[in-house]
């Protein structure tokens, strides 16, 4: 990253279906990734837009509201202020995170819809679709389950199958059966209106085909989609929650697909910041300049969506910024399984929320983000990794720094002496920390940047075991001061590589050392701890996580207790 002019980034992260709680398999895999680069880019001292909301429409939420017996509008009240409370609790730091039940959602998705229709990418058709005759309803999407015809899972849904991810039509399934009435539907005919998608093929082939430094799953998953060709798709269905489509030429009842109308969340998003500032016109900054970048943060079953019809809906629409990146992460698994709300894998996240430390949970999550594969992630793990790594290295070493200058020199930061060799590749290594970490965060390798912060923790700590001041104190305070001088540089430099996963931590590290951090992410440069200054107050900067009675790796372990000792 050569390039020092501030850029315009946004950061656009999926937008959670609002039916239930979020689970670590949905932080591990969109939420921390985004937030953490966006921190990064903030501190790098880019414009960033972090943006995403409640994904409130379509059958994931009238379903659940069947299911429940309530009103769809109830379960969106219950489960977005829920998400609300996460984002503060883990310190998720979006600019906005809203709804797709707003008045500015509807005015971009029917203006979308119209520029669609205005360029010819829109047609209506009559088609044949199922429709349960016991409920006398149509069933779109999630309405329909059976057999994958790809892969033959059994419980696929009409929208996805969950197993191998391809996006599927009711009319798809192997030995449909109504999730209304457990009937067989029936086909009926209906008037939709549908979307030129194969006009597409071959400007998403090139498209996708020469991006460079993208994730190799997610471009072979996208690739491999429109390889097989793209057929046209409806853009409405028959079902009255969700968007209307702003032409009366089908009559009553139709609404545009929830996951059409979801990813154009990204346009609008930007558009009410832009609004709530005051300032109407400057989302477009983010959208409409070509130097502008985007960001896509999802994970693996949100490929299609991010990586293939967003692209396509962005280019019929013309003048928008196609995806700068869509650095999909692959599944957090619990025993195995792919953690899910609905199918009871994986608790939610409040439990874990309720028993540890916002950095604390941050860090064990960014250890395993699920990059290139998917990767588990037990409690046990969790603990261990709190425990013996982020404890053990990283806090060990600030607290063993900052009780020793307030022993040997009464809390204030010593003049060095003459620099040894061993100090100067201290320095040294305290800048290639950052440079390194820097590096892997500008790829989006996330967690290849937490693992070579945590390095430097340990060169940091294995400068101090050669150096020993707790030894030279008795002899020499001069070299003395020197090590601890060295060494709080050292951490100082350490806590902004990690303060993209650490925010709360690291700003009290680097404000006890003299570093005020006035922006929303301390500038990305190795601060200097002055000589002279006395050291701000600092507590032990985590808590060892103390396990009662737990079981190890177990999914289901609901009454396991874990206890944090304060
Ligand atoms: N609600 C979808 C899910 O939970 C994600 C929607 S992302 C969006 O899988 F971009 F379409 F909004
Ligand atoms: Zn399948």
């Amino acid at each position: 990253m050569t390039d020092t002019q501030p850029k315009k980034v946004l950061i656009a992260v999926a937008w959670p279906y609002a039916t239930g709680p979020l689970h670590l398999g949905h932080i591990g895999g969109a939420y921390l990734p985004s937030d953490i680069y966006a921190r990064f880019r903030r501190s790098l001292g880019d414009d960033v837009l972090m943006v995403s909301g409640s994904d409130v429409h379509g059958t994931p939420i009238t379903v659940k509201a069947d299911e429940l017996g309530w009103d769809p509008q109830e379960i969106v009240d219950k489960y977005h202020p829920e998400f609300l409370s996460y984002w503060r609790d883990l310190e998720i730091d979006f600019d906005l995170f809203t709804t797709t039940g707003t008045d500015t959602h509807k005015r971009v998705v029917q203006d979308f819809f119209l520029k669609l229709l205005e360029n010819g990418y829109l047609y209506t058709q009559t088609s044949e679709q199922y429709f349960d005759d016991e409920a006398g309803r149509f069933l779109p999407d999630r309405y329909v389950e059976g057999t994958c015809p790809h892969c033959g899972y059994v419980d696929a849904r009409g929208d996805q199958c969950d197993n191998c991810g391809k996006t599927l039509d009711p009319t798809d399934l192997i030995d449909p059966k109504s999730k209304l009435t457990g009937s067989t539907p029936v086909l009926r005919e209906t008037e939709h209106y549908y979307w030129k998608l194969s006009a597409f093929n071959e400007p998403l082939l090139e498209w996708l085909t020469t991006r460079e430094g993208w994730r190799p799953h997610v471009v072979n998953f996208a690739v491999g989609m429109v390889d097989g060709g793209l057929h046209d798709r409806a853009f409405t269905r028959d079902l009255d929650w969700g968007i209307p489509i702003p032409v009366d030429d089908l009559g009553p009842g139709k609404s545009i697909y929830v996951w059409w109308e979801a990813v154009m969340g990204y346009l609008s998003a930007p558009q009410e910041w832009a609004e709530k500032q005051g300032t109407p016109d400057a989302w477009k900054a983010w959208w409409e300049d070509p130097e502008a970048e985007s960001y896509y943060f999802v994970g693996k079953d949100n490929i299609p969506f991010h990586a293939v019809y967003w692209p396509a809906l962005i280019m019929g629409h013309g003048g928008l910024n196609l995806p700068t990146d869509v650095p999909a992460n692959q599944y957090v698994t619990f025993g195995g399984a792919k953690a899910s709300t609905s199918r009871g894998v994986g608790r939610p996240l409040g439990w874990y929320l309720d028993r540890f430390e916002p950095d604390s949970l941050r860090y064990a999550i960014a250890q395993a983000f699920p990059e290139s594969n998917d990767s588990e992630l037990t409690d046990g793990e969790i603990v261990r990794r709190i425990n013996d790594e982020l404890v053990a290295t990283w806090g060990n070493l600030v607290n063993r720094v900052v009780s020793m200058t307030n022993r040997y020199f009464d809390g204030v930061v010593p003049q060095p002496g003459v620099l040894s060799e061993a100090d100067d590749t201290a320095l040294a290594s305290r800048t290639a920390t950052l440079q390194d970490v820097s590096d892997l965060l500008g790829d989006v390798k996330l967690r290849a940047g937490i693992a070579r912060a945590m390095a430097g923790a340990q060169e940091a700590n294995a400068y101090l075991s050669d150096l020993a001041p707790w030894t030279t104190a008795k002899t020499d305070m001069e070299r003395t001061g020197t090590t601890l001088w060295v060494a709080l540089q050292m951490i100082a430099g350490n806590a902004v590589a990690l303060s993209p996963y650490l925010p709360r931590t690291s700003r009290k590290v680097l404000e006890a050392l003299g570093s005020q951090v006035t922006g929303r992410a301390p500038v990305w440069e190795a601060p200097e701890v002055s000589s002279g200054m006395k050291l701000g107050e600092l507590g032990p900067l985590f808590a060892k996580v103390e396990v009662a009675q737990f079981d190890v790796g177990q999914v289901d372990a609901t009454d396991a207790e874990i206890e944090v000792r304060t």
